[in-house]
């Protein structure tokens, strides 16, 4: 595969991962997932997980897998750049597990005294990438590794810190995120 192939179908078949975040920034709000519980002193999850952000965040990745699929065939024809249709279960895996991570890194946030809010370098930019690919590869192992072949991978890896900055700095910069992270 050429390097600009990669890359396109890199950012393509991590879209239904990448928007979660997105979603759940806008529709967050409400009950939070750990229902205001502590572990210690501190909280499990804290006010930022919330379930309304997390179904949201679910239903926006699985959705804009579903519309990619609808155009892959004729994106691919436009472009010569194979770029491919997703399974339900490959939309689930990538979308949940995006939602999955998030949560994960609020958890190991509020262990380490982190506040609702602070930033955790590395694992702020990789975590939904850290979750959705193993969960994909457990739910859609077959379309799995003949999307995520390891250039797809290895772009993934580089491609995901940059957009996750660039885009929360936006998110930052329109007044929807508190925090530039
Ligand atoms: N959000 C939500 N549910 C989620 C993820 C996010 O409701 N599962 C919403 C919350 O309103 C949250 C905002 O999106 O405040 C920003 O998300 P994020 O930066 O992940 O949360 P933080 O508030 O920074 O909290 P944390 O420190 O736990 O990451
Ligand atoms: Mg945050």
């Amino acid at each position: 595969m050429a390097v600009l192939e990669t890359i396109v179908v890199a950012f393509w078949a991590m879209l239904p991962a990448y928007v979660p975040n997105n979603a759940a920034v806008l529709a967050g709000g409400g009950r939070p997932i750990d229902g205001g519980r502590t572990w210690g002193d501190k909280r499990v999850l804290g006010d930022g997980k919330t379930w309304r952000g997390t179904a949201a965040g679910i239903l926006a990745g699985v959705l804009l897998a579903g519309a990619l699929t609808l155009v892959a065939d004729d994106v691919s024809a436009a472009s010569g750049i194979d770029v491919p249709a997703f399974t339900p279960l490959a939309a689930l895996g990538l979308a949940a597990g995006a939602m999955l991570g998030d949560i994960t890194a609020s958890f190991l946030k509020r262990r380490t005294g982190r506040q609702r809010g602070a930033m955790f370098p590395g694992l702020d930019q990789l975590d939904f990438v850290v979750v959705s690919l193993p969960l994909t590869a457990l739910l859609a192992t077959e379309w799995f590794f003949e999307v995520f072949t390891w250039g797809v991978i290895a772009v993934v890896v580089v491609l995901t810190p940059i957009l996750h900055v660039t885009t929360n700095m936006i998110a930052y910069q329109l007044g929807l995120k508190d925090e530039p992270w």
